[in-house]
């Protein structure tokens, strides 16, 4: 058995915020320190590595095909607007920048530019924004049914770790958001409601003068997302590519997610003048955009067992990364 590191840092920090708190924060608050904390932070700190190496997979790591598939789609976009003069494209949450190079390597005359954690979004912008797994990577309010109503799910110091602490919700929008849903609660339901993608789509929505924004994330359309058969809600963690729901087990150490409300996205959206123009699926999006390169290839590597091949399987069928992976495109202006 390998031994796990400790990132005594993140503790610290963490136990520090609680104490500055008056002996308790907000789960976001939480997940901004353990994800974000300058030298602590899970992504910030340098600690995330995706890919079979690392903790999780994402599609940029499956295959460059992913980026060539997208940076056809980036040159359509290009032609709807007419060329105009300025035309870019900006990537929130990049990362190491893996899909940058891939588009670029098909499309190189694009002004493909990166956005990480604490770099301001452009403003005047022309083009389009484009995230791939960035909205479940924000920090999460947690919300659960009890005594009746819904409460918020705080967290506190214990021994030498971090616990839940019941309390009310925390921000007004919270129950602004909750009183939206559609759904008889019960007893003991637990959610997650991602205030931050509210702001964010208020801050595309100001930075975009004109073009689309394409958001590939996975998650649901609120009716399934609130799903009386999901209890417990999404958030969850990857450590080593494997799931657990031990939030508060290896701080800055693991990576923590929750699945992305699309409806949310698209109202806020709309709030801020983006129109939903597309929402589909990966796999159904994937094919629409590369169907004559998809075809260029099977016949091409047909009766061979190709990485091309593979990476097609992995990133359209529905079993895999085809149907959990949503795709969903709004135009401003
Ligand atoms: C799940 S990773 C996805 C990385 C990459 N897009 C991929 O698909 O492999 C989420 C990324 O979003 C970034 N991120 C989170 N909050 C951000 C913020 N406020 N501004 C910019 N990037 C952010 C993280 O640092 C991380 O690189």
């Amino acid at each position: 058995m390998t031994a796990e590191r400790l990132n005594i840092q993140a503790l610290c920090e963490t136990r520090k915020k609680i104490r500055a708190n008056g002996g308790r924060i907000t789960f976001a608050d939480f997940m901004e320190v353990v994800l974000y904390h300058p030298e602590a932070g899970y992504y910030t700190g340098g600690r995330a590595v995706i890919g079979p190496q690392g903790d999780y997979f994402t599609s940029p790591g499956a295959s460059p095909l992913f980026g060539r598939l997208l940076a056809r789609q980036f040159l359509r976009f290009r032609e709807e607007l007419g060329h105009p003069p300025g035309f870019a494209v900006v990537e929130l949450g990049p990362h190491r920048g893996q899909l940058r190079r891939d588009v670029l390597a098909e499309a190189p005359d694009l002004d493909y530019r990166l956005v990480e954690v604490g770099d301001a979004l452009p403003s005047g912008l022309v083009g389009c924004v484009f995230s791939n797994e960035f909205w479940d990577a924000l920090p999460v309010h947690r919300v659960k049914v009890a005594g009746g109503h819904w409460q918020e799910i705080y967290v506190r110091e214990e021994g030498e770790g971090f616990a839940d602490a019941l309390g009310p919700l925390s921000d007004p929008r919270l129950e602004e958001y909750l009183s939206d849903l559609p759904v008889a609660w019960m007893e003991g339901y637990e959610t997650t409601v991602n205030l931050q993608a509210q702001e964010w789509m208020g801050r595309l929505g100001l930075s975009l003068e004109r073009g689309f924004v394409l958001n590939i994330d996975y998650g649901f359309e609120r009716a399934e997302y609130f799903s009386p058969q999901r209890p417990k809600g999404t958030l969850r963690c990857y450590h080593r590519h494997t799931l657990n729901d031990e939030y508060y087990a290896r701080p800055g150490e693991q990576d923590l997610t929750a699945h992305v409300d699309f409806t949310s996205l698209i109202d806020t959206g709309r709030k801020a003048g983006l129109e939903p123009v597309l929402f589909t699926d990966q796999g159904r999006y994937l094919v629409g955009i590369g169907l004559e390169l998809f075809r260029e290839i099977s016949e091409r590597t047909a009766g061979q067992l190709s990485r091309e091949r593979q990476a097609i399987h992995q990133l359209i069928h529905p079993s895999l990364m085809g149907n959990a992976f949503k795709v969903l495109i709004q135009k401003e202006g």
